[in-house]
């Protein structure tokens, strides 16, 4: 039995997001008529689903210990608008990355790992409802606004390119952008949703734990395909080298960092008691879980497909010899392990904006070796998209001392 209740938005706001669906997301459809196909769970409905409480009071900062906000109204201004920016950012990136896996779900070879990918999709899509209802259940009205059409008609305009978080303005070129994005960007999510199932208002807390239910499969969804290609190319066969896996883990995992926040704050975050811990602490855990479950994983999946009697103990002592010493081992060559970037590489945010690091974190000393580094070692598809010339052109800009403005980022992380 499912923990939770289920309800549907007021038909104003059901009706506005059907027809962002109709609009940027028809393959919707294809997953209902084929859902049976390649599941046995029960099928997918547009819903929201209201989860259990962790805890009734709210559980850190300056209200510790009081029942959590029921109303938007019980909130003082400050906190209010915090609270709604944060659930717009989060309604945000759902949408967002809606538009970017269709660039390149038709490119996907095996049917099943396409199809999962759908589902995900459909599912951000009910995470966005979900988000909807969260303001579309209360009174957000301020000074006379009404808050949340506002935010529903900011929403459903914007385009990749235009949103609030730079993780979802990246153009995908691949179906290798679709798999490497589910695994490391939507385990971002993962960590936004964990903390903020503490949230002091309730109806954001309640929120978070179906959506994890979920979000388990993204992340699945991210790392079982990752892992046959890593297996794969073991063998010399199939089309997704270590060296293509490599330069889309070093294109998605620096803006993953970034979705932390900056590394020096996320206090309001604990102040409101909206998450239990700040920016850095929450990624710090990140990284070791990305290194843990994405990249050891592949790595050993690598090694024991050449070595089939092996346990993972020796396939992990292998591993780390052949990565600390440089030098091949077993017939097995550096380049064919995958290593997680420095939190340095390649950033644009947060305490190592524009450092010029490389993936193993040594600096590099002026833009143009830096930009021929990144060039090697980033997908082709990407460094010929807009996205790298405006990060060079920032790059340059703050070589030479000048203010660069990146788009901003919300009080999110
Ligand atoms: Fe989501
Ligand atoms: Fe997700």
């Amino acid at each position: 039995m499912a923990n939770y209740t289920t309800d549907t938005l007021p038909d104003k706001y059901h009706k506005a997001l059907i027809s962002w669906q109709k609009k940027y997301f028809h393959d919707l459809d294809y997953l209902a008529d084929h859902w049976s196909d390649y599941y046995r769970q029960e099928p997918f409905h547009l819903m929201a689903k209201i989860g259990e409480l962790r805890k009734p009071v709210i559980e850190v900062g300056k209200y510790k210990g009081r029942e959590k906000f029921k109303k938007a109204s019980e909130m003082d201004e400050e906190v209010l608008e915090a609270c709604a920016a944060i659930v717009r950012a989060q309604a945000s990136t759902e949408l967002g990355s809606i538009q970017q896996h269709r660039e390149s779900l038709h490119k996907a070879q095996d049917p099943k790992i396409q199809f999962d990918v759908l589902r995900i999709m459909a599912e951000e899509f009910r995470h966005a409802y979900q988000m909807v209802y969260v303001l579309a259940s209360d009174n957000w009205t301020k000074g006379g606004k009404d808050l949340v059409s506002e935010v529903l008609e900011g929403l459903l305009s914007m385009e990749t390119g235009s949103h609030v978080l730079d993780a979802f303005n990246l153009y995908f070129d691949s179906f290798v952008d679709n798999v490497t994005f589910a695994a490391i960007i939507d385990r971002v999510g993962k960590y936004q949703l964990t903390m903020q199932s503490i949230f002091s208002y309730e109806p954001m807390a309640r929120s978070m734990p179906p959506m994890l239910v979920e979000e388990a499969f993204h992340l699945a969804s991210g790392v079982n395909p990752l892992k046959t290609w890593a297996s794969q190319a073991a063998e010399e066969k199939g089309n997704v080298s270590i060296l293509n896996i490599q330069k889309h883990i070093n294109k998605w995992f620096p803006r993953g960092l970034e979705m932390f926040g900056d590394e020096r704050g996320g206090s309001k975050n604990i102040e409101f008691g909206f998450k239990p811990m700040k920016n850095l602490e929450a990624q710090e855990l990140y990284v070791k879980e990305v290194q843990k479950e994405v990249v050891d994983v592949l790595n050993v999946a690598f090694v024991l497909t050449r070595y089939k009697s092996w346990t993972r103990q020796q396939a992990s002592n292998l591993i780390h010899q052949i990565l600390t010493s440089g030098e091949p081992l077993s017939g097995i060559l550096p380049e064919d392990l995958l290593i997680l970037p420095s939190v340095k590489f390649f950033r644009r945010r947060g305490i190592h904006a524009y450092l010029m690091s490389d993936i193993q974190g040594s600096l590099f000393q002026t833009p143009k070796e830096y930009e021929q580094y990144l060039r090697k070692n980033l997908p082709d598809s990407y460094i010929t998209g807009p996205d790298f010339a405006q990060y060079l052109e920032n790059l340059k800009k703050h070589y030479k001392g000048e203010e660069v403005k990146e788009g901003k980022l919300p009080f999110y992380g």
